[in-house]
């Protein structure tokens, strides 16, 4: 198969590094195009068996899998340009361009061409990324490709249109509002004695050992809150001043503005 990736910038050059490492670049060719040399040439020195070049259409010709990690103004102009080079209704076109709906896609690509919605979000570069998955005009076998394709970066999840835009706010956006909290507790820390960067790493390490719990104990957040506080205690009073200062309903409030 002929794997090309077309923009190797945050994400598209952490798809291309994952996609690199995995077990598909044994037997496939993997081409990665970007507008200007610098990032292919770093991707290059990493993995030499991978194609990079500055022409779209070199990338595109015949591939089998292509995936578009270009800005969303750039997306036209870029599908116009390979359009001609791909498969009709063969080639699958993944793309993790956020908000561009499957019918934009029908229009850029003959209508016909197996395509993916993929949200990724930056924690894939460090292989703990949430990619959501939707499907256009595809079979379970090629659904079940592109998941695999992705697998190496994190966890997958398969969703319908209706709901990407949801993920995406909770997953994508989500890790940069993860980041405020991250930020005031690494504040809270300096306030109270703590070196910067000791502050950020174990104020780094809190959020995800909490996270982990969640993740494997499959509670529901409170149900972890019970057991670190005491009645009567501290912690009831940090909860309680966090609350008067508008914590959840900022938190709750920052999502659904990412989403208008
Ligand atoms: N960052 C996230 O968390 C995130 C999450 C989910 C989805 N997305 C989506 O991912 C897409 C890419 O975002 P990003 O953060 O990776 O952007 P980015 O870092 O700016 O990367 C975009 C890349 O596209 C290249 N490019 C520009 N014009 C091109 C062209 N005509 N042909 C080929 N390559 C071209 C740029 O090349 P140069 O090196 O020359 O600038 C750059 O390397 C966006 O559509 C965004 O919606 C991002």
């Amino acid at each position: 198969m002929k794997i090309s990736v077309i923009g190797a910038g945050n994400m598209g050059g952490a798809v291309a590094r994952a996609l690199a490492q995995s077990e598909l670049a044994r037997n496939n060719s993997i081409y990665i195009a970007n507008r200007s040399r610098a990032k292919l040439d770093a991707l290059k020195a990493s993995f030499p068996q991978c194609h990079i070049t500055t022409d779209n259409t070199e990338a595109a010709r015949d591939a089998d899998i292509v995936i578009l990690a270009v800005k969303p103004w750039i997306l036209d102009p870029v599908a116009r340009e390979i359009a001609p080079c791909i498969k009709p209704g063969e080639t699958m076109i993944i793309s993790v361009v956020a908000a561009v709906p499957f019918s934009h896609y029908d229009e850029l690509f003959c209508g016909c061409c197996p395509t993916f919605r993929v949200i990724p979000n930056t924690a894939a570069v460090v292989g703990e990324g949430i990619s959501v998955i939707a499907a256009n005009h595809a079979s379970q076998a090629q659904t079940a490709l592109v998941q695999s394709l992705f697998d190496s970066m994190g966890i997958t999840l398969l969703t319908d249109e209706e709901h990407i835009n949801a993920y995406m706010v909770l997953c994508s956006s989500g890790t940069a509002l993860a980041m405020r909290y991250l930020r005031a507790a690494m504040e809270a820390g300096i306030a109270m004695g703590i070196p910067a960067a000791e502050a950020s790493r174990m104020a780094a390490y809190t959020m995800r050992g909490a996270a982990q719990l969640i993740i494997e104990h499959g509670e529901h957040p409170e149900a972890e809150i019970d057991r670190v506080t005491t009645p009567g205690g501290l912690t009831i009073k940090g909860l309680i001043a966090m609350e008067e200062a508008g914590f959840s309903n900022a938190v709750i409030k920052g999502h659904l503005a990412c989403l208008k």
